[in-house]
């Protein structure tokens, strides 16, 4: 595993971190998790994405890692970086979304009890919330740090101005934000274009892509059909049968095609791509099996991109 460093923290990420969004809830066997889990840690991914609704149902992939990790890793705790978010619909009534005081420390105190652990290694912020005031938000993450119920502090899907409001307020009170949580892949570059990315790095803080393999599309999962496992199968909730449309497949073709010419996987050559811009920290996979993460770690083994290279891939990418 490649570590690198996460902004101009103490803090080192692997290049590939393992997100629990997908196949820790209840439409998938907890032995399947569990092998998952095991892989990644054997592999080197010592970091785990989760947020308070992951599941389904909400908070059932931070219950399953909880007793994952009680029954496997408890005595690994130290090797591993922990992550969960509030913000999102998580329980009814008015404390049970956004980012008030009340919701995020509520909601964390929640994550802690099923991940049965006494602290968190990096807490989020999930999404901006346009009525709280900023400062109720920021204050409420410092304190959380100062409550020793995280070590960490990240944001994430926040504007560019508000995460520039973030950043400048969280290192005034000693807590400098550690990282900004985007969606970044080949298909979608906004926080590359509206400078999201540059920000984090200006301000100290690394950058971690999530859905880096658009939940699927960049690999060659959906080249020949739509296979009874997949994600737009059995898990439409985010992903379904329309993103498939018929120029996005050719894409999807031509990008594999390229990719063999480079002697690497889709899904490689499109994890490879986000981590050769130096201010990516990390990409966070969703993965449904061992192999499959597994194989996810060969974009370490051809990192590099020419400039000939980058343009071509562009050029395939706008065609669309
Ligand atoms: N901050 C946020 O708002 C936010 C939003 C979304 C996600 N996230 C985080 O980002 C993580 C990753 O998101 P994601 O699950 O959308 O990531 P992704 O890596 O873009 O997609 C993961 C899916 O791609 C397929 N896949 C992965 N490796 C493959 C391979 N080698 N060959 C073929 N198919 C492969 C699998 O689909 P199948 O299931 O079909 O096998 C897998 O479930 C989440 O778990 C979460 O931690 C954060």
């Amino acid at each position: 595993m490649t570590y690198n460093r996460c902004g101009r923290s103490g803090v080192l990420l692997p290049a590939i971190s393992l997100g629990f969004w997908h196949n820790f809830g209840r439409l998938t066997p907890e032995s399947q998790s569990r092998d998952i889990v095991r892989a990644a840690f054997d592999a080197g991914i010592t970091h785990f994405d989760l947020a308070n609704n992951y599941g389904p149902d909400p908070g059932a992939a931070e219950l399953r890692l909880g007793k994952i990790l009680k029954d496997d890793l408890a005595s690994h705790r130290d090797e591993l970086f922990i992550a969960t978010k509030a913000a999102y619909d998580m329980w009814p009534g008015p404390y049970g979304s956004w980012a008030s005081r009340k919701h995020l420390i509520a909601s964390l105190d929640q994550s802690l009890a099923r991940l049965q652990l006494n602290y968190v290694d990096l807490f989020y912020c999930h999404r901006y919330d346009p009525v709280t005031p900023l400062e109720e938000t920021l204050q409420a993450l410092v304190d959380i740090v100062r409550a020793g119920k995280a070590l960490y502090i990240g944001i994430s899907r926040w504007p560019l101005e508000a995460a520039q409001y973030a950043y400048a307020y969280l290192r005034q009170h000693d807590t400098p934000c550690l990282i900004y949580q985007g969606r970044l892949n080949l298909f979608d570059q906004a926080p590359i274009q509206d400078q999201t990315l540059q920000a984090a790095a200006d301000a100290g803080a690394g950058f971690i892509a999530f859905s880096p393999l658009a939940q699927g599309l960049l690999t060659d999962r959906y080249l020949n059909g739509i296979p009874a496992d997949s994600r737009i199968a059995h898990d439409p909730r985010f992903l379904n049968a329309d993103a498939l449309t018929p120029q996005r497949l050719t894409t999807i073709r031509r990008l594999n095609d390229f990719a063999a010419q480079r002697g690497q996987t889709l899904a490689a050559m499109a994890l490879a791509w986000i981590l050769h811009h130096p201010q990516v920290t990390s990409v966070i996979v969703g993965a449904s099996s061992p192999e499959q993460l597994l194989r996810n770690l060969e974009c370490m083994n051809n990192p590099q991109f020419s400039d000939e290279e980058l343009q071509a891939i562009d050029q395939i990418i706008s065609n669309e």
